[in-house]
């Protein structure tokens, strides 16, 4: 668990190749304030087949971002064709597994059952889960529900180690990207808060940018952001870094 603010990058499926990394990597160490190491947690989330190459370029560009996964599969070996384990990314230094995405549920029917299993291993597997929810306004009982079924067989003092991620579906920058009202997102926060515990770190996700990334950090309070497309946009992406540097 780390004081630090997160900015976590969801590449998706993105970039296309070696060459690309290492010119975002580049550009990325280039432009953003050393101070990053004492304040900013960065934690880059890239496709499973680029991650050893990210792992070099970090080191060849003296960044000392950390890795997750943008999924890990519920079993550490076994027939199951296509998927990844926990232990396979752990030991090419993941640190991080980010866990039921929106995308996922979308498009490959992920669902809760499945969540659950995904978080469990992730903490038997010492990963750090960054754990999605996309909860509507008027749905909150379900939130509730969700969180439980997520939580229950977590032991305790293992829970405060899972990151909350609060990404409103149509604030994705894909789908729609519209944000919630300032009341909607301090009220989904304090809302997270009282189905989890007091000091559990909430993260926002949803067509962050650099105009906007003081309101989510300073102004609602969140611990860090989630960010899909402009976490690609090194000047973007940077800027960001910068901002949260000087708060
Ligand atoms: P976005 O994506 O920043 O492009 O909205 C966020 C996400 O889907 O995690």
């Amino acid at each position: 668990m780390t004081n630090k603010t997160y900015v976590i990058a969801n590449w998706k499926m993105n970039p296309q190749n070696e060459q690309d990394v290492s010119d975002l990597l580049e550009n990325i160490s280039k432009a953003i304030d050393d101070g990053y190491r004492e304040k900013v947690e960065i934690i880059i989330l890239p496709p499973y087949v680029l991650i050893q190459a990210v792992a070099n370029f970090l080191k060849k560009y003296s960044l000392s971002f950390q890795l997750g996964t943008q999924n890990i599969f519920w079993q550490n070996s076994g027939a199951f064709t296509g998927e990844i384990s926990p232990n396979m990314v752990k030991e090419i230094g993941c640190k991080y597994a980010l866990i039921g995405h929106s995308e996922r549920k979308l498009y490959l029917g992920e669902t809760i059952n499945m969540i659950e299993k995904k978080i469990k291993i992730a903490i038997e597997e010492q990963l750090i889960p960054i754990l999605c929810l996309n909860p509507r306004k008027d749905s909150m009982e379900k939130l509730s529900e969700e969180l439980t079924i997520y939580l229950e067989n977590i032991p305790n003092e293992h829970r405060q180690k899972i990151v909350f991620v609060y990404e409103p579906i149509e604030a994705i920058s894909t789908q729609g990207g519209k944000i919630p009202s300032s009341e909607e997102l301090v009220e989904m926060k304090k809302n997270i808060k009282k189905m989890t515990w007091p000091d559990a770190k909430i993260i926002y996700g949803g067509s962050v940018n650099s105009s906007n990334i003081k309101q989510f950090v300073q102004e609602f309070g969140f611990d860090g952001v989630l960010i899909g497309a402009k976490s690609l946009d090194p000047k973007e992406f940077s800027s960001i870094i910068n901002q949260i540097i000087k708060l």
